[in-house]
């Protein structure tokens, strides 16, 4: 039987919109629509050094005449001011920290997906295959040792954890909180995977490692400051934090992995829910996956490895395929980590040092 026109006309646009509803359901990404609000500048919620944050949001700027401003954050105080806005979003993205921050952050639902067409680039292993966050960045846990200060205590370089709990190292070692730091928490959640997932049994390394920690500072590169200015002996930090010390002239430093296995952090960006510049926010996501983008870190003293294939690496980056990393579960140490970071402030912070 014949259709008349304009019902065949009717019916091939009811069938065009069903599938455009169909295929805007089906997408687990945000992609940009005419009603999306934005006044063409992006607030960036950044986790890495300043002089990365820095020159990151400028290359941006440059490249595409958007505006864009940062505020630096660790990892555990990001999550706290993305929940603290959430009727109101301060941040349009959170660029830089581990990973495991950002699946902390989806678990509070303060991340938007958005699957960026650029992170088709990046290799599944750096990516949630959701889009709530894909990475940028591979950063390997280390040991930034002052040998100047170690030799003096008769001390050798740590090469494992275990050497970590030499009394001789009492007050001599820095590290961060892992309420505040990612790489704090990186630390914690690797003492986890050694212990076959065993919480009890990490915390209770941490507390072993405690009469032993100056102070837990709040960002998570302190301690290479520390390490430089000879108040501690040992920082334990992302190796590449060291690297910059290093850089900065402090040559007494030196950086080495524990032989027991170590952690390791993929740096994230995501779209932060809610952001009031989501065009301008996507924007910044699709760039920040580019080669040309991550091929800045160097520049900034930022040595952590680029996830683009097709970026150049840094002589000054670590090999990883020559370091023994751990099995490192982004999503259950996300999920794990508000309880693990408060049992870790009252059983470990706060207890008293003989
Ligand atoms: O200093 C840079 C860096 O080590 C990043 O590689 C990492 O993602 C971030 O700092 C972690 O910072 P924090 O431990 O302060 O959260």
């Amino acid at each position: 039987m014949a259709v008349p026109y304009s019902r065949t006309v009717g019916a091939l646009s009811a069938a065009a919109v069903a599938l455009v509803v169909l295929s805007a359901c089906a997408r687990t990404d945000s992609p940009a629509s005419p009603s999306d609000k934005d006044t063409g500048k992006v607030t960036v919620a950044c986790g890495a050094t300043e002089e990365w944050c820095t020159a990151m949001t400028a290359a941006f700027t440059r490249k595409t005449g958007i505006k864009a401003e940062y505020v630096r954050l660790s990892s555990g105080e990001a999550v706290a001011r993305i929940q603290a806005g959430k009727a109101n979003p301060e941040f349009d993205v959170w660029h830089g920290g581990p990973a495991d921050g950002y699946a902390a952050a989806v678990a509070q639902q303060l991340l938007e997906n958005y699957v960026s067409p650029n992170a088709a680039a990046i290799p599944d292993r750096y990516k949630d295959p959701a889009g709530s966050w894909t990475g940028v960045y591979v950063g390997l846990l280390g040991f930034c040792s002052n040998t100047k200060i170690l030799a003096e205590k008769h001390v050798a370089v740590p090469q494992s954890w275990q050497d970590l709990l030499n009394p001789a190292l009492k007050r001599d070692i820095g590290i961060a909180h892992p309420s505040t730091s990612g790489t704090a928490y990186t630390a914690m959640w690797t003492q986890v995977a050694l212990h076959h997932g065993d919480q009890d049994a990490a915390l209770g390394y941490m507390k072993q490692l405690h009469p032993n920690v100056l102070q837990y500072s709040k960002s998570g590169a302190a301690p290479a400051q520390q390490a430089a200015r000879g108040e501690v002996g040992v920082g334990v930090i992302f190796s590449h934090d060291c690297v910059a010390a290093q850089e900065q002239g402090f040559k007494d430093l030196t950086v080495s992995f524990p032989a027991e296995g170590t952690g390791y952090e993929v740096g994230g960006v995501a779209l932060v829910k809610g952001a009031h510049n989501p065009v301008s926010a996507r924007e910044y996501i699709d760039w920040a996956l580019t080669a040309e983008a991550q091929e800045i870190g160097p520049a900034a003293k930022a040595y952590q490895a680029p996830t683009n294939p097709t970026a150049k690496v840094s002589d000054k980056t670590a090999d990883l395929s020559k370091v023994k990393v751990i099995d490192y579960d982004v999503d259950a140490a996300g999920k794990a980590k508000k309880d693990l970071t408060k049992r870790f402030d009252t059983e470990v912070a706060s207890a008293p040092k003989a």
